[in-house]
């Protein structure tokens, strides 16, 4: 009988799409994949190591996991993923609590490593590659609408707080015609959104073709898919990409821009290349482009020397961008990178009230930006039924905005719907449902 293997996924995009890959590569091998941890006789990790709070979250499932071992003996634990490539051996011969410890770059020598495991021996693959896309690989993916695609790996930017660049490594993109391959065969089954994803997507590179170039030929391959994208860097978010995305109708009007701090003295602290006025002139320039389009950013709060002048920066730039959504953090050091040598001087207590003031404010721009769509007739590609209720169904507008809306029986999963708004609260529009839509017949482009 073939050993079965649960996969546990944590952290970011990168990490759900790289397991799905992972899964591809051993269900190749004739490995069969456990629907739960208890019935598993291999259990991997695919890890996260870009805050402290992430890794001590993934210590504490290995602790409920090492329960698990005690009844089955037989049990064998792996860590797959960032914390792999960060702790390294640390994991086998300090803490002594796995078998197998393989970092986001050897996943094509997984099955030799899960043997070795098998036999008794721990495996061991860490090394970084600076070729590696798996480019190859035919993920392994459940039936739905959505599909992540990672097109490059690693990143090469080293903001001095981020341990990305020694976990990933360095930037490679693949091929152009893999990712527009990959959205074929996804069209084919079916699906209706499909995210590009990569650490800073805006170095994509294959030959001549920079990411505006992947991203207009991905938007071809159907025009009844979504295309969406994640992360954009700032400095190298082009006017070529701002124009692929106006004039292609299903390029969805979102972009996720972290500005991270409004802060001059901490951006150039944080090595993030750009100054606060090139970033709004950036956002500027891109509402002109593309109108309606809407921003997400990630911000940090209580980075080395911030003082509340820079804290006061970040607020202020909050309030004149006036994104749709934030993700925020509190800083955490990261043993190894730039910033890490700078100590971390801002008391928790500090942290939490100026990440608490970050996020009431973007609370409060996110409800009254919800707000001013009451009324307005928005597209949305109903996911299926709401959280709540089985009465409603839920879906997104390409401004990747929740919209809920009652059932109606013609409608299902997948079709793409108008709805008029007639509610709202921060994290979600409700409305009424208009009539069916047809993306693909938008004629219209939506800048001149
Ligand atoms: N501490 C807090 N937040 C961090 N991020 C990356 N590294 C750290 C860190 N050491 C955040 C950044 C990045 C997002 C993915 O995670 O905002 O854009
Ligand atoms: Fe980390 Fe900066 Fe690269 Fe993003 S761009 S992964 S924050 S080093």
């Amino acid at each position: 009988m073939s050993s079965k293997i649960y996969i546990e996924t944590y952290g970011c995009q990168m990490n759900f799409a790289d397991t799905e890959i992972v899964l591809g590569i051993l269900k190749n091998k004739g490995y069969s994949v456990a629907k739960t941890a208890e019935e598993a006789d291999l259990i991997l990790l695919n890890t996260c190591s870009i805050r402290d709070n992430a890794e001590q979250r993934i210590y504490g499932r290995l602790g409920n996991l090492k329960n698990l071992k005690i009844k089955k003996p037989d049990l064998l634990l792996g860590i797959l993923g960032c914390m792999a490539e960060r702790l390294k051996k640390d994991l086998i011969e300090e803490k002594k609590i796995v078998d197998l410890v393989v970092g986001p770059d050897e996943y094509r020598r997984l099955p030799e490593y899960i043997d070795i495991a098998f036999s008794g021996e721990k495996g061991i693959g860490v090394r970084l590659s600076r070729t590696e896309t798996y480019d190859d690989i035919e993920p392994y993916r459940e039936e739905g609408l959505s599909a992540w695609i990672s097109v490059m790996r690693g990143c090469d930017k080293f903001c001095s707080f981020c341990v990305v660049p020694f976990t990933r490594g360095r930037e490679r993109s693949r091929s152009l015609n893999s990712v527009v391959q990959e959205i074929e065969s996804l069209s084919k089954r079916g699906f209706k959104e499909v995210t590009l994803l990569g650490q800073n997507v805006n170095s994509y590179r294959d030959d001549e073709n920079d990411f505006a170039d992947l991203l207009e030929a991905c938007a071809m391959v159907d025009r009844s898919i979504r295309i969406r994208f994640t992360t954009s860097h700032p400095q190298d978010l082009s006017d070529k990409l701002l124009y692929t995305i106006a004039n292609n109708p299903n390029i969805c009007n979102y972009i996720h821009l972290p500005v991270q701090s409004g802060s001059n003295r901490i951006l150039e602290l944080m090595n993030r290349t750009y100054t606060i006025e090139h970033y709004l002139n950036l956002i500027e320039k891109a509402r002109k482009i593309i109108p309606g389009v809407s921003f997400s950013t990630d911000i940090i709060a209580g980075f080395p020397t911030e003082t509340q002048e820079d804290h006061l920066a970040t607020l202020e730039v909050m309030k004149i961008v006036r994104y749709d959504g934030a993700y925020m953090f509190k800083y955490s050091p990261r043993e190894g990178t730039k910033a890490y040598k700078m100590g971390d001087d801002i008391p928790d207590e500090i942290k939490t009230k100026r990440l608490q003031e970050i996020i009431d404010l973007q609370q409060k721009i996110s409800y009254e930006k919800n707000q001013e769509l009451i009324g307005n007739e928005e597209i949305v590609l109903v996911e299926g039924f709401s959280r709540k209720s089985n009465d409603f169904f839920s879906g997104r507008t390409d401004t990747n905005k929740v919209v809920v809306f009652p059932v109606q029986t013609d409608v299902k999963a997948g079709d793409y719907v108008k709805v008029k708004i007639n509610k709202a609260t921060s994290a979600t529009l409700f409305g009424d449902f208009i009539e069916h839509y047809s993306i693909e017949n938008e004629k219209t482009l939506k800048c001149l």
